[in-house]
């Protein structure tokens, strides 16, 4: 771990009511939410941030949504903007998760896009990239991490890059148990660490997050956050419960002071 303060954010999926997921963020809050040394960000589903904006009020955990579009308004049934984000105190959004392009058929541009209207209404976009199993067995994971990359992050003006984050998620490792080991997965952060830099500099590169995730837990959170360009993790399943998300917060702060 570098000077970059870690991040852990939660991705809830379509995981918790309202009520269900105000429950959880009490008992976060009680656990970790004055903590300082490392930035929490928890992203319910849309029909629970406004209860979890207010239950996290008052302390240090921050409100991320996991998903928008990138209009402003207008006829687009289901979907939800910017600035309804904004207007709810939302200061992260995960943009390209692999299941909006797997299960949705979201692409590279459409996620481009949404990373650029993330960033006009200044919100910090997540952007996740990662390869199929298929590709990593294949020998494409940089090849695809690249294009993910190049293409996700194309146009964003440089005076704006420091507030990307990046998460690298192979999906072979989503919700599966299968984590990457930390020495593969520092080789493909790294790799990001290069792409950001061509693009906007290495000073700009070496502030910007690169997050891991895909079964990311308590028992193997050390070893990968003791990796140089492991800044952090986007949790899923790990994150519907207080005991294992606190304890992956607390192995974030253990990176900070080790
Ligand atoms: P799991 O932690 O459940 O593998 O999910 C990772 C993920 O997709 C976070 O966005």
């Amino acid at each position: 771990m570098s000077k970059r303060t870690p991040l852990i954010a939660g991705n809830w999926k379509m995981n918790k009511t309202a009520t269900e997921g105000v429950e959880l963020v009490k008992a976060l809050a009680a656990a970790v939410g004055i903590e300082s040394s490392v930035n929490v960000v928890l992203c319910p589903p849309f029909t629970a941030l406004s209860a979890v904006g207010a239950a996290i009020e008052g302390t240090h955990l921050g409100l991320g949504a996991q998903n928008m579009h990138d209009k402003t308004s207008g006829a687009f049934t289901g979907e939800i903007s910017a600035s309804m984000l904004r207007d709810l105190h939302v200061t992260h959004v995960i943009i390209g998760h692999s299941e909006r392009r797997s299960i949705f058929g979201e692409d590279d541009a459409f996620a481009n896009r949404k990373v650029l209207a993330s960033l006009a209404s200044s919100l910090k976009p997540i952007l996740c990239v990662g390869e199929l199993l298929s590709e990593r067995e294949a020998n494409q994971t940089m090849e695809v991490v690249r294009r993910q990359i190049e293409l996700g992050l194309a146009g964003v003006p440089a005076a704006k890059a420091e507030s990307l984050i990046i998460a690298y998620e192979p999906v072979w490792a989503i919700g599966t148990g299968k984590t990457a080991t930390p020495a593969m997965a520092q080789e493909v952060h790294a790799f990001i660490r290069k792409l950001l830099a061509q693009q906007f500099g290495p000073e700009t590169a070496a502030r910007i997050l690169i997050l891991y995730g895909g079964s990311m837990k308590p028992d193997n959170a050390d070893a990968l956050l003791a990796e140089h360009d492991i800044d952090g993790g986007l949790i899923g399943g790990a994150s519907l419960e207080a005991k294992s998300f606190v304890d992956l917060v607390r192995s974030a702060v253990k990176s900070v002071t080790r």
